[in-house]
Order: C-alpha cells, then structure tokens, then sequence
C-alpha cells in the first residue's frame, strides 16, 4: 500500500487532483474520463485502482451479465431462426414434404430444423409434416423470434426458460460481464494538498546524456510493471522450415562442406539405375514414383546405359553377380522428379570421380505418398557425401552424430539397414523425448555403384528427412501443419 502522495504516479495525481476540485460525490468512468481529458478508459481505471490501493478513494465495483446475439444469433435476427425458415416454408408449400424440404434447405439446416420442429408440435406422417395446433406451433416461434430481437438485454430481464433454450443452441447468443465501477473521495484524498499534485516530469529513456549529467540524481522515473503482459512486435521473418534449412546449412558449411544444388527433373538412369536399384523394384512402380510425360524420355549416352546394363545383368567387372535378368535402356531414360536427392551425390562423383569431397544437400523431393500425419508427396533430404582415402565407417556414424549434436540432438544411434545402393548400410535413430525415431538412412556405396563411374575412394553417404527433423524442433506430431500457412502458429513459433 502506498499511502504517500509524493509517490503517486502522473494519472493519480490528476485524478485525485481533479475530483477534490468538484467534490465529494461519486465518480463514473465517463465522469472521471471528462475530468481528466482522458480518452483510455484503461488509464482513467489503472488510476482509480492506484488511489484506491494509496487509501485515496473507495471504489465501488457491480459486475452484471448481459446477453447479446453470438455470430449465428445476428444471422438469425437477419433472416430468421432456423424453426421460423421451415416453418414458413411448410405452410406455404403444396407439398410440403421431407422429400422436398431437403432439396430446398441445406443438410446442415434440414436436420437440426425438422428436430426443432418436432419439438414444438410438429409432426411427420408419411413424409409430410403436419401440425395438430399450428397456432400454437406459430407462436412457440414469435416468443422466440421476439426472444432474439429483443437483444442485447440484461441476464435479470430476459425469459430464464427461453434463455435455458437458447444457451443450449450453437452460437445464437452469449452472456458478457460488464463491469461498472464508481469511485468516491476518502478523507484522506480530500486531505492531501493541491499543491502536491502537481504533474511531475517523468523520465521515459535513460540516454546517454542523462547519465552523463547530474540530472539523473533528481529526475522522476517512469515506474514500469514487468509483470503485465504486452504485446509482441509482429515483424517480418523467415518461415520456420527456411530457418530450420539456413540452420543446416550453415552446421554443413562450418563442417567443411560445398552446398550441391541441382535439378529436381532427372532420369531414371540416374535416381535407379546407377544406384543399383534394380528395375523391377517396388519403388519404381507408376504407383510411388511421379514419372513425367514432359519430358516423358531423356536421353542418355550409351556408354552409361551399357555400363549400368552390364553391372545389372551380371555384376560387370566388380565380382558382383548383378541382379540378372534382362536391362531396359529405354527404362533408364524415362524422366521422373527425383525420389531421393542420391541422384544428385551420385551424378557429382561422377563428374569428380577421382577429387576427394565433402558435398551436401537440402533440396526436395517427390514420392507419391497418400498425405497424412507423417506423409507428404514433396518434401525435403539433408544429403551428403563424403569421398576420400580410408573413409570408413566410423567416420559416417561420427560425421552425422556431429551433425545432430550441432542441432541439438546428442543422442544418436545406427542401427543396419537395407539399400540397394551401400553395404554395410544403416538406419540413424536420434532419441526424442525419450523415444528413439528414424531420421533417415546412410551407408558406403558398394562397388556396384562406384566402379562403373570410376569413382577412387569409399563413399561415405547418407539422406535423411528434413521434415521429420523439423518435427522434432518445432514439436509437431503432424508433417501438414508445416506448410499450411498457418499465420497464428507461424507468428508463435521460435526463432530457429
Ligand atoms: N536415399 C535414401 C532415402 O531416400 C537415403 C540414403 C542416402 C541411404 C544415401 C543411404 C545412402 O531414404
């Protein structure tokens, strides 16, 4: 309690200054908003509740509840309640029939509407409605109507029967609690001198040229409450997954990696054939790959499809047995959007395939999934490779624990796995709130792939989903709220 007038703020003074030069009565918010010059009714109520809490005044609060029309109650009093709709529509209608009534009225409206009807004595008989006392049915929906026409009102003065019915239904009305407050001088307002409530200067921001003076020492400050909430400044900034791809980026670049950006159209050739994925495998099918008719073929020199062909049919040159079976040129040059950003790695070691590199991705990718929780048909892979002399194992497990680490995540796990394109091959699982999940997969590439191209030295190679990772940070458990725009959500994520 701050019983000191020499500590009340600027609107205290003024208030308190204000009504002991009209006297003792009591004071309404227009009465204390008119005396102050006040527009904020805020400031006139945060002043009256500082004098109040200083002794100064008393204040007198009554709190009453008022009914007003909701959203689907102002549509109501507009074109009528939903009873008064059909009811209208049933005596004037030849045939006013069920059949009839649902194709003139909207399934969400007949109902719900015949349910009210059949409450307030109509009847059903052989699909025809019918009323035994269609006056009685008639005014039922006058007091109604007159029930909602009549609004806003105070809880006290409306029908409790009527009010119980419409409380029950969705969105007509809703009760509000208004506050009215009145506040009164004490004697010890009335006793504290005009002369010190004088409007004090008050100091906003402390510059530099304050403290550099020696004003400061006498200066009035402006008290702030850092307990009340504010608002925050709604300012521009990137979309969480773009922030989430900058910060991978950025864990890649400082790990020593270029950045590999390339087309997402390619060729089968490349996303299948030269990893080995043999051509009748599952994934290629129409039914989970997007294969493209323009442009529905590419080309591809002979000297790949010969190379891959041999590795296919009979393992080539590497010892390999291949997958047997007959090769399709023409099938490696059908044209798809890439499944797995592998194509790209692959194509690069082809292009350098004697220059050890370190090179990743963050680019998307096209399955043709069903969308669901975790599902979505484009999305996005963190790809990367790493060629060089004596790469090993090893190394891959330490480079994408580093990686996760660096997002965040310190607790990472392989375990094997199977792709047609690395041996050994693994699964990474990093652990989520106590769960282990499956980020994506990574392996060596086996000779069936490298040799063909003349690649030098064992590739370290891994992909994983950035979406998935992306659930992770922002706390989703469903993969659509990243891209459904959202603005609500958007403006309360974190900055990544
Ligand atoms: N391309 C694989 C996928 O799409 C991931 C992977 C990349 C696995 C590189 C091993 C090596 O799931």
């Amino acid at each position: 309690m701050r019983m000191d007038a020499d500590s009340l703020l600027n609107p205290e003074r003024r208030m308190l200054h204000r009504m002991q030069a009209k006297g003792g009565h009591e004071w309404s918010l227009d009465d204390v908003l008119e005396a102050c010059e006040w527009s904020d009714q805020a400031v006139a109520v945060g002043a009256g509740h500082g004098l109040s809490n200083g002794g100064f005044v008393t204040t007198k609060e009554t709190s009453s509840s008022v009914i007003r029309l909701a959203a689907e109650g102002m549509k109501a009093k507009e074109h009528g309640l939903l009873e008064a709709r059909l009811w209208n529509w049933i005596q004037n209608h030849d045939e006013p029939t069920m059949a009839n009534l649902q194709s003139d009225f909207e399934r969400h409206e007949a109902g719900p509407g015949v349910g009210l009807l059949k409450r307030i004595g109509v009847q059903l008989s052989e699909g025809r409605f019918t009323a035994e006392q269609p006056n009685q049915v008639t005014s039922h929906i006058e007091e109604r109507t007159a029930f909602i026409e009549a609004l806003p009102q105070d809880n006290e003065a409306v029908d409790a029967t009527l009010l119980e019915h419409f409380k029950s239904r969705r969105g007509l009305i809703e009760a509000v609690v208004t506050t009215t407050r009145t506040w009164t001088l004490t004697p010890l307002g009335k006793s504290v001198p005009a002369a010190s409530l004088v409007e004090k200067k008050l100091i906003n921001d402390i510059t530099t040229e304050l403290l550099q003076s020696d004003d400061w020492k006498e200066a009035a400050y402006r008290p702030f409450d850092v307990t009340l909430e504010s608002s925050t400044p709604r300012t521009g900034r990137s979309h969480p997954m773009q922030a989430l791809i900058e910060r991978v980026r950025s864990i890649f670049l400082e790990m020593g990696f270029s950045e590999l950006v390339d087309d997402y159209v390619q060729t089968a050739g490349w996303n299948m054939d030269a990893l080995f994925i043999p051509q009748d495998h599952p994934a290629r099918e129409m039914q989970d790959t997007f294969y493209l008719d323009e442009p529905k073929s590419i080309e591809l020199p002979t000297h790949l499809t010969d190379a891959w062909g041999a590795i296919h049919e009979h393992g080539g040159e590497t010892g390999s047995v291949g997958w047997g079976g007959s090769f399709s040129a023409e099938t490696s040059q059908k044209g798809l959007l890439r499944t797995h950003t592998t194509v790209n790695t692959i194509q690069y070691l082809a292009k350098n395939p004697t220059e050890a590199c370190r090179v990743f991705s963050v680019d998307r990718v096209f399955r043709k999934e069903a969308i669901d929780r975790t599902h979505l048909p484009e999305f996005h892979q963190i790809e990367g490779i790493i060629m060089e002399e004596g790469a090993n194992l090893q190394m891959l497990v330490t480079t994408l624990k580093t990686f996760y680490a660096k997002m965040g995540y310190p607790e990472v796990r392989v375990r094997p796995a199977y792709f047609p394109y690395t041996e050994p091959s693994l699964e990474i699982e990093v652990k989520w709130r106590g769960k282990w999940l499956e980020l994506g997969g990574a392996g060596i590439f086996r000779p069936e792939v490298t040799e063909p191209l003349g690649i030098a030295s064992p590739v370290l190679a891994w992909g994983m989903g950035l979406e998935r990772l992306a659930m992770l940070v922002l706390g989703l458990d469903d993969i659509r709220q990243l891209y459904i725009s959202d603005l609500e959500w958007l403006r309360n994520q974190p900055v990544l």
